[in-house]
């Protein structure tokens, strides 16, 4: 036999980053043009072939000529009757497939996958021919071998796949987060002055408490010790006594406790006043974004309008709400804050006059709460509006936008199942509407 002998095959080559077909080639010596069918049989029963399901015709040239499977083999010649004395001695060429499938050694799995797809039929009875790059014969390779790398190729694509969703996902939480704190950042200042007022008042109404206090300590005293000489009857001392009772009385006169509770009053307001703005702000840094409740929307939206006071204070903004009735919504409350919070800010600093209104306006339909959030401020240009829920979009001054505010509302009302629009009217206002369902799917964390 002056067949050639097959290319070796033992390093991987790889193709374009991808492993290639040359992997997978099996050294198998082809069978001569003049083999006989009864020839090719044995070869089949060969060990190195036990494997194989079809061998390949190849002439001197090392040109390929066809495939002879054994599937074919077991058909017509050794189950039919007479097979073997019919074919037996013809050479395979008269019943080998003169068009078998064969693959450059340089295709990839994935190219060598697609066309074994396109080329085979079920039940899988043939294997196919590797041909070198000058189109000569290079060896066999395993329908299933392809199958199995290629779907360890699969695997590995979906594992990169799956590690780079995750790494998007942290970058946008991180997104996410910074867009919170920038936003909580310029609401803290404004809290810190907001409980300024409080914080003064509650402090001068406990020094001017404390400083009362001896005084009416020593006026229950002395009252106290003219009880006891009274009991006692020592009448010197009862009069010294008396006199130590009126010095008291006129130091501190007892209409001052009437004061004195008033002033605790005011303190204890000024105390609970400070208690929600600090609870506000908790309300807003909730690191539980997920956690979802059955919440009173209009809570919501009032937090919001209490840590945005400050903002809207300064800016004169006149705050009107409007509320429907809407049932208890079932939402992650930390994510709708962030959502009003955002489109409140985003009111107030589209105001640069002195006559600023915004209306909120709430209403339920069609199995959706809507709410409005419509201000008088400078509007958005009809070129500018599709562009405001883009990321990192922003006409404002660095420091004061981060241009992420939108782009968070809408995913966020968009992972509870709900729709968030904008219409304006430059320059004389915008209105944002949201939609939340009132039955929703417990909604995907956006934050
Ligand atoms: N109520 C509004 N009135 C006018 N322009 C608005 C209003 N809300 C949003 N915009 C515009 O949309 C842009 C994007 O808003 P946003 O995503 O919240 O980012 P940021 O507030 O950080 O700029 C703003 O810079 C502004 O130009
Ligand atoms: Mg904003």
């Amino acid at each position: 036999m002056n067949q050639p002998s097959p290319t070796s095959t033992a390093d991987p080559a790889v193709h374009g980053g991808e492993l290639a077909l040359a992997a997978l080639v099996l050294p198998v010596t082809p069978l001569t043009p003049q083999c006989t069918v009864a020839e090719a049989g044995e070869r089949f029963l060969d060990k190195e072939n036990a494997a194989l399901l079809s061998l390949p015709v190849v002439d001197s040239a090392g040109r390929l000529l066809g495939c002879i499977t054994r599937h074919e083999l077991m058909l017509r010649v050794y189950m039919a009757p007479y097979g073997r004395e019919l074919h037996g001695r013809r050479t395979v060429t008269t019943l080998f497939d003169a068009r078998p499938l064969a693959l450059r050694i340089d295709s990839s799995i994935e190219a060598a996958g697609q066309l074994i797809g396109r080329h085979l039929r079920r039940p899988i009875t043939e294997d196919f021919v590797v041909l070198d790059l000058h189109g000569r014969y290079a060896g066999m390779g395993v329908v299933l071998d392809v199958l199995r790398a290629l779907e360890t190729q699969v695997g590995q694509h979906a594992q990169e796949l799956e590690s780079a969703y995750r790494r998007l996902k942290a970058s946008q939480h991180r997104l996410v987060q910074s867009e919170k704190l920038a936003a909580l950042g310029q609401l803290v200042a404004g809290l810190a002055h907001e409980i300024n007022t409080p914080l003064g008042y509650v402090q001068n109404n406990l020094s001017m408490t404390r400083d009362l206090l001896p005084g009416a300590a020593e006026l229950a005293n002395a009252a106290a010790a003219l009880l006891d000489a009274a009991t006692d009857g020592d009448a010197a001392d009862w009069q010294q006594r008396a006199e130590r009772l009126a010095a008291a009385r006129a130091a501190f006169d007892p209409a001052l406790f009437g004061d004195l509770g008033a002033l605790l009053d005011d303190t204890v307001h000024g105390v609970g006043q400070i208690a929600d703005l600090v609870g506000n702000l908790k309300d807003f840094s909730r690191v539980d974004a997920a956690h979802t409740d059955a919440v009173d929307l209009h809570g919501l939206i009032d937090a919001a309008l209490r840590i945005t006071g400050h903002l809207l204070k300064k800016r004169g903004v006149q705050v009107q709400c409007r509320y429907g009735e809407v049932p208890p919504l079932r939402c992650a409350p930390a994510q709708i804050n962030q959502v009003l919070l955002n489109l409140v800010s985003n009111a107030a600093q589209a105001i640069d006059h002195d006559q600023g209104q915004i209306v909120i306006r709430t209403q339920t339909l069609g199995g959706y709460a809507l709410i409005a959030v419509q201000d008088n401020g400078r509007g958005i240009p009809a070129d500018v509006l599709p562009r405001i829920f883009e990321p990192f979009f922003t006409t404002k001054p660095v420091g004061q936008g981060t241009g992420l505010g939108l782009s968070i509302c809408q995913q966020i009302v968009q992972a509870h199942g709900g729709r968030i629009a904008a219409t304006s009217n430059p320059p004389s206002g915008t209105r944002f509407v949201v939609a939340l369902p009132l039955a929703p799917n417990p909604p995907q964390a956006a934050a």
